[in-house]
This record gives structure tokens, sequence and C-alpha cells, in this order.
């Protein structure tokens, strides 16, 4: 199948490791430029890594994380391949929905810090070529927002219109059928001024009316705000609720009700409505005056739904969030190759993710019980070398595991109260970061808010940097080789083998070489052979990059023989 005096290393060698290195942490001039030197936007060799502020490095022990925190362990983000960070909302907020009910979107929370510590990570990020994606919270404000308590006021005050108020249908009957995300309708009645205002998600996040001119230029401008400090893009919020249909209609009703006892709707009359890409492409005008970078909360039902989402021109989003993979529960070659081949047959630059703090851990969600780290590096292995951007979510490296509350009074998340046990929240997916084996997993020398998994003593990060087998080891090398390799970062994607139940194959290929990626999603060994005459690769030479392989790989002149749930990346030259 292979020529012969094929190369075969189990793992990478140290040379090249340190080769590999030694490439990477090159310098590139200015840190905050929109082109690289090779002439692409930066985001698009760009590896993201998504952190939740409350649950990344503590600095000051009060059991809750914060950006001197994050700015620490920025080498510790350096050295394992992360060229931007995504930092869950650290705005003041009355913390209901831990920071997505903004009180101030010009400042930060006094919990994570001032204006100063940020600058200051910026300018850390900057020496280290680590660019900073804040949230911004589009759709909705914390009720504590100036604009909210003034709004709320009086029925005439300045800033009434920029919510949604409405009078009730009837007496105590709200305005329409919608319910909130979070449990309940989604309409409250403000005693004072004696109507409803509308919320999607929590009582405590009124929606903010994105037909009123005035709303979207100030939400416009508290971009411009971050993007003069340095800030180098945005992950948008919940970008599929922004506008609602004018006359209220109702939602149509579906049959059974939801985890929170409200009868099911089609949301069609509340959830992206077309008026939502005039407003990304207002945005991303903003966004280009400053050659900022915006990722979407775009949750859609298939890639057609996601194309749109570029907008019809590249106008609207660089980075729609590719969401669709988290919701898969098996570990399925055929469904995965159905997705890939499905996003890449659709143009565009993928945003690949696996995970997130919405979202079970990937690790969780694929865990057998016998090759739980197996199956983490073979999640890595897909999703890291697939075309496009690939958004980490801070611990997937270190195999961490949903550690979800066992009983209702332990919840912090409202809305797994609300649910409970239907709907249990997010706690468990949201724990903190475990950086070695010490207590709270050296997160933090008091209580953490949430508590860590007793495996935090095995998948720390101190313990996994010792241990070349570790997940972290295999991130490491993994995102070494994505830096590195120009099929990697700029192949076309070509599915392979098309036919195998057990193992997605591809290869990613430029110019005359190719790398070959094969992923084993099953419990069994499987015998892999390939045909790739017609790819131009008639008796091709194999160099095997990188395995997840325990035992050593041997010669595969007939058929590649993969373990369970293993991972194979190798070069092919002819
Ligand atoms: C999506 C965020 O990811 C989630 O955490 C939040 O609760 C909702 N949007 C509301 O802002
Ligand atoms: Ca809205």
């Amino acid at each position: 199948m292979f020529r012969e005096g094929l190369n075969v290393f189990r793992n990478i060698a140290a040379a090249s490791l340190l080769a590999l290195a030694l490439c990477i942490w090159a310098p590139r001039t200015v840190a905050q430029q929109k082109i690289d030197p090779e002439g692409h936007e930066w985001w698009r060799h760009a590896v993201f890594y998504e952190l939740y502020p409350r649950s990344f490095a503590d600095s000051n022990n009060d059991g809750i994380g914060d950006l001197k925190g994050i700015t620490s362990k920025l080498d510790y983000l350096k050295d394992l391949g992360i060229d931007a960070i995504w930092i869950a909302p650290c705005f003041p907020s009355p913390q209901v929905d831990f920071g997505y009910d903004v009180s101030d979107y010009e400042n930060i929370d006094p919990m994570y810090g001032t204006l100063a510590d940020f600058d200051r990570l910026v300018a850390e990020g900057k020496k280290r070529n680590i660019k900073i994606i804040l949230d911004f919270v589009v759709n909705h404000t914390s009720d504590q927002h100036k604009w909210f308590l003034d709004s709320k006021s009086s029925r005439t005050s300045a800033h009434r219109d920029w919510y949604i108020w409405r009078d009730g249908k009837a007496p105590s009957q709200p305005p329409n059928n919608w319910t909130s995300t979070f449990g309940g309708p989604a309409w409250q009645f403000d005693s004072g001024t004696k109507q409803y205002y509308y919320h999607y998600f929590y009582i405590q996040q009124p929606d903010l009316n994105w037909r009123n001119p005035t709303v979207k230029d100030a939400m416009f401008d508290q971009t411009r705000f971050w993007y003069k400090r340095g800030v180098a893009g945005f992950r948008l919020d919940a970008v599929d609720t922004l506008y609602e249909d004018p006359d209220l209609k109702d939602n149509p009703v579906l049959p059974g009700t939801d985890k929170f006892g409200m009868p099911n709707t089609n949301e069609i009359y509340n959830k992206k409505l077309p008026e939502v890409h005039e407003a990304l492409r207002g945005l991303r005008k903003v966004a280009d005056e400053y050659g900022a970078v915006l990722i979407g909360e775009t949750w859609t039902k298939d890639v057609s739904e996601l194309k749109d989402y570029y907008g019809e021109h590249n106008n609207e989003l660089q980075m729609p969030m590719d969401l669709m993979m988290t919701g898969f529960k098996e570990l399925s070659a055929p469904q995965y190759r159905s997705h890939i081949n499905a996003v890449e047959s659709a143009g565009g630059w993928p945003v690949f993710v696996i995970t997130n703090h919405d979202i079970v851990r990937s690790y969780t969600r694929y865990a057998d019980g016998a090759h739980n780290d197996d199956i983490a590096k073979l999640m890595a292995g897909m999703y890291l070398t697939l075309r496009g951007t690939p958004i980490l979510y801070y611990g997937e490296e270190i195999g961490m595991e949903n550690n979800d509350p066992k009983r209702k009074e332990d919840v912090k998340d409202p809305e797994g109260r609300a649910g409970w046990p239907k709907e249990i929240g997010r706690d468990g997916e949201r724990t903190p970061m475990q950086w070695s084996e010490s207590a709270n997993a050296g997160f933090s020398k008091a209580k953490p808010w949430l508590p860590v998994p007793p495996s935090y003593k095995t998948h720390n990060v101190v313990a996994e940097m010792k241990d070349e087998n570790s997940v972290l080891s295999f991130y490491r090398q993994l995102l070494a080789l994505r830096h590195k390799e120009p099929a990697l970062l700029d192949g076309s994607y070509i599915s392979i083998n098309e036919d195998d139940p057990h193992a997605l194959a591809y290869l990613r290929r430029y110019k005359d070489e190719a790398i070959l990626v094969v992923l084993n999603m099953s419990a069994a060994d499987q015998k892999i052979r390939f045909d790739l005459s017609s790819l131009g690769f008639a008796s091709p030479k194999l160099s095997v990059l990188l395995t997840s392989f325990h035992k050593p790989l041997t010669g595969m002149s007939d058929a590649l023989s993969m373990e369970p749930y293993s991972v194979l990346i190798a070069k092919i030259t002819k």
C-alpha cells in the first residue's frame, strides 16, 4: 500500500519537536495586524481558546478566577499553541447569568479586576502574540443596566423604547405565548408602569430593542470602546434572538411541554428573523474600521443556515461557529463524515467547536470508561486537523470532565434550579481549571465557586506536562504540527474511504504533498486500506507525524492497523 522505507515514529521524535517549537514561536511583526506575513487574515491560521473567567485562574484567592489570573497563565497558553483567547463576559454584572447579564459594557467587574488589569492583559498578550477576544452580549442587558433602570422608570423615559415593552393581551395575560429559554413566560410584568417587558433569557436579562436605531448606534459604540483598548474582536452572544416580530404574533404551539413545564412552541416569530443579518452587517462595518474579527454564537439546524451568517458578500461574521457537532451524541464516523462534507461543499471558512460553557464537555459526552483519554485525543485529532479555525474550550486539552451537581441545593446556575431534575444547568462544564494536584486543583487557595471533580488528581497541567502520553502532551504536539504544516493550515479537505463505517479518513492536500488523517471511531482494532492513486499518489511515501497509539506502529505495506479510538496523522509525498 505504501512504499518501502516509510518513516515511522510512534510520536514525533524529540528533535523534530524542538524544531517545531522554534518555528512556532518565531516572532511575527505587529500583534494586532490584520494580515499575517504570508498574506492571510490572522484569524485563519489562529487557534482560539475559550476561557470562562470565573474558572480559569484565581490570583487573589477568593475562589473566583480573575484577569490577573489569566495574565499569569499566558505563558502556559503560548506554550500550548494558542493565538487568541475568547474571554466569556467579564464586565460589571449582577452575575445572575454569570456575566451574560451586563450592567455596564464599558468596565470590568471588580470581581475580575480593573480596566488597568485588562490593559495589562492585552499588553502581555501582545508580547506573546496572543490576541484578546471579548464576549459581546448583544441581545439583552442586565435589568440593573442604567439604560433599563431608566427605561423602567416611566412610560415616557428617554430609554423606554430601548427595550420591548407591551400591554398585556388582557388583564394578567402576557402580550403573547412566547417562552423564555430558561423557563416560564418570556414576559415580565412591571407593576410600576403596568406593562410587560420581553426577556428571551432570565427575567433579569431584558431584550434590547434592536429596531430602535439609537440602540444600534449605542451598541456599536460599545464595541468601539474595546477596539480602542486593543481588543482583536468579539464573540457575539445570542445573535439569533436579536429581533422579534413587531406584531408579536403567537408562535405555533407544538405537542408536549419543555423542561420547565411550558408548552413547546416553534419559535418562528422571535428567533432568526431576517433583520438579524442587517444588525450583523452593521457590527461588521464597525469591526472593519479596526481590522477586528467577529465570531458568532450561531446555533443552526443545518449547514445552509450556517452559510447565511457569513453574509451574501462576506460582510457579516468572519467566524460563525459551527455548533452542530456539539449535538452529536455518538462517535460515528459516517455522521462526522457527512457533516464535514456538507460544511466543505458550502464554502466559507469553517469554525469547528466540540464543546463550550453551555454544553456537556466532549470528554464526558464520549467517555466509555475504558478509553476516555484515547477518545479525547481522537477528538483533538479531528477538530484540530480540519480545514478552518478551531476553538478549544479550556480544560479540553487536559481531558477535563463534567462535574455535574448531584443535588438541587448545590446548583449555582438558575436554569438548573428551575429545571431540576430534567435540566440540571451548566455548572458541570464550568468547573475550575485543573492546574495541579494540590488542593482545589491549584486553582485557588480558597474554596472555589464550583467544586473540582476527583479526577483532577490525574488530569491536571502539572502531572500531564510530565507524562509524554497524556492528553495535554498530545494536544501540544498536535497544535505544534497545526501551526507548522502548510497542508494543515491551508490544504484542501479531501474525504477518502467514504464507505468505512468505523474510521473517518481524509487528506489535507497542499501542492504536491498531503497530510493523511485517520480516526478510528470504534472500540475495535481496524485494518484500513487506501488507494490514493486517483488523487495522484500512486505509490505514496508516508511519514508518520503523530499517533495516539499505545504500541509502536509496525509495517503497513498492506493495511494500516488502527488501535481502538486512535488517530494517526502522516505526511504523504509522491
Ligand atoms: C449564550 C451564552 O453562551 C449563555 O451562557 C448565556 O446564558 C446566554 N447566551 C444568554 O446570554
Ligand atoms: Ca431580542
